[in-house]
């Protein structure tokens, strides 16, 4: 199934920009060396030859993008909300993620994780792991194995952390240098590693100046949290005084995206002076939507970072929220935008599906590079939509069956998956 060059038959549908979707029915999509070649209505006479897959009247879209996910929290998806965050990350989070120092444990929860991943409509993800090196290695190594292209992360926690979960800061640091070398001696070709400090209230500031050595000696983006919940950026400004708001705790460690690329979850609480910093230095916001609600954060203001030209892309956040499926992610964007819009400030209007659909591709694929769109150069990942068991009376044009996709699809409408070119087994 790997040949150089192969074509897809079917209704192609990507962002052609934020607010512009490009559509070629029963067009052809072709793949060459794991990149876009081209999307044609009709297939160029000197690509005749090439194997194509004929996906009839499915669609064809890019891969889905989570750019904000717990694996170790998995198993806990859809269970006890019912609190606030810090209330549920003493109650529920720590205690659960210190069962990862029992590899045995580890692997049975990682597989899980890993194998639904692997047949959900996610091609690429940053994924949190634990304190726990060995079980963020296994991580990796299932991970790996998936052909799903992620960036996992061991995660730093030196204080405000219970006893059986916290780290020594040098043990914390020596621990991910180490972490670090494991995973450069294994030489994956779809895993790779990411600096992960909790956010500011679990890491010492001790801690943040190691994590940047490590960052420069070994050019790692970083993986964080940033402005969720109110009583949490209360805390960061009890804790770091000197900030100037919450992500400037991370930037006077140069942990901001100055000089490696970065991910921070949430950004629902997220002032003018963290939006211009964000976009001075490139961050990208991973809006999960559903854990907002779950765990009563509130409603990040999307289209704010999208008026002002932020990177923005989607994150499921499980377990604070329920799904790692995507397509619920794009709908509760849309969701939690009009209730936003609505109760909360009329001039930030909701969000449409053609914003949304493109945050889940190319929004957040460009923190991996040309990803998450079909332009020729783009990494291939492509997923295959089968809408038929969702059966309806009427025509439907190609951008109202994606329409229903967001709304209606899980991994039973998922015909096919390619990541970098390469078909993903969906068994
Ligand atoms: N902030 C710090 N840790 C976490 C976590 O595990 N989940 C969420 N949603 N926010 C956090
Ligand atoms: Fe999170």
């Amino acid at each position: 199934m790997n040949e150089p060059v192969f074509i897809l038959k079917g209704n192609i549908i990507y962002s052609k920009s934020l607010t512009e979707l490009a559509v070629c029915e029963h067009g052809y999509l072709v793949c060459r060396d794991g990149r876009t070649e081209g999307v044609y209505q009709t297939l160029p006479f000197k690509l005749g030859g090439n194997p194509i897959r004929d996906y009839g009247d499915c669609l064809i879209i890019p891969g889905l993008v989570d750019l904000h996910i717990h694996a170790p929290q998995y198993s806990f998806r859809g269970l006890g909300m019912d609190m606030e965050l810090l209330e549920w990350l003493e109650t529920n989070t720590f205690p659960e993620e210190a069962k990862y120092k029992n590899q045995e444990y580890a692997k049975k929860a990682y597989t899980i994780f890993s194998d639904n991943m692997r047949r959900s409509a996610t091609t690429r993800a940053c994924i949190f792991g634990t304190v726990h090196r060995a079980a963020t290695l296994l991580l990796m190594d299932l991970m790996e194995k998936t052909g799903l292209i992620t960036y996992v992360g061991k995660v730093n926690m030196d204080r405000n952390t219970p006893e059986y979960l916290r780290e020594e800061t040098q043990a914390s640091a020596e621990e991910t240098r180490e972490w670090i070398k494991d995973v450069l001696h294994r030489k994956y070709k779809n895993t790779r590693p990411i600096l992960t400090p909790r956010f500011t209230p679990s890491c010492t500031d001790e801690l943040m100046e190691e994590l940047k050595k490590l960052q420069m000696r070994y050019s790692l983006p970083l993986h964080s949290h940033l402005s969720e919940n109110r009583s949490e950026v209360e805390w960061v400004k009890e804790l770091c005084p000197w900030s100037e708001f919450y992500g400037d705790a991370y930037d006077r460690f140069g942990l901001f995206g100055s000089d490696c690329p970065t991910v921070m979850a949430h950004c629902v609480y997220s002032d003018d002076r963290e939006t211009a910093r964000m976009k001075e230095n490139g961050v990208f916001i991973a809006h999960c939507p559903e854990s907002n609600m779950n765990v009563s954060s509130g409603i990040a203001p999307v289209r704010k970072f999208l008026r002002e030209e932020l990177n923005v892309g989607l994150g499921s956040d499980v377990a604070a929220g329920s799904t790692e499926n995507l397509f619920r992610a794009m709908a509760h964007a849309v969701q939690a935008s009009k209730l936003r819009w609505r109760l909360t400030d009329e001039s930030l209007a909701p969000l449409a599906v053609e914003e949304v659909f493109y945050m889940a591709t190319k929004g957040g694929g460009r923190f991996f590079g040309q990803v998450g769109g079909f332009e020729p150069g783009y990494e291939f990942d492509a997923l295959v939509l089968d809408d038929s068991r969702l059966s309806h009376p009427q025509a439907l044009d190609v951008r109202s069956r994606l329409e229903r996709m967001i709304y209606l699809a899980d991994e039973r409408e998922i015909q096919a998956k390619y990541v970098k070119g390469i078909e993903i087994d969906l068994s």
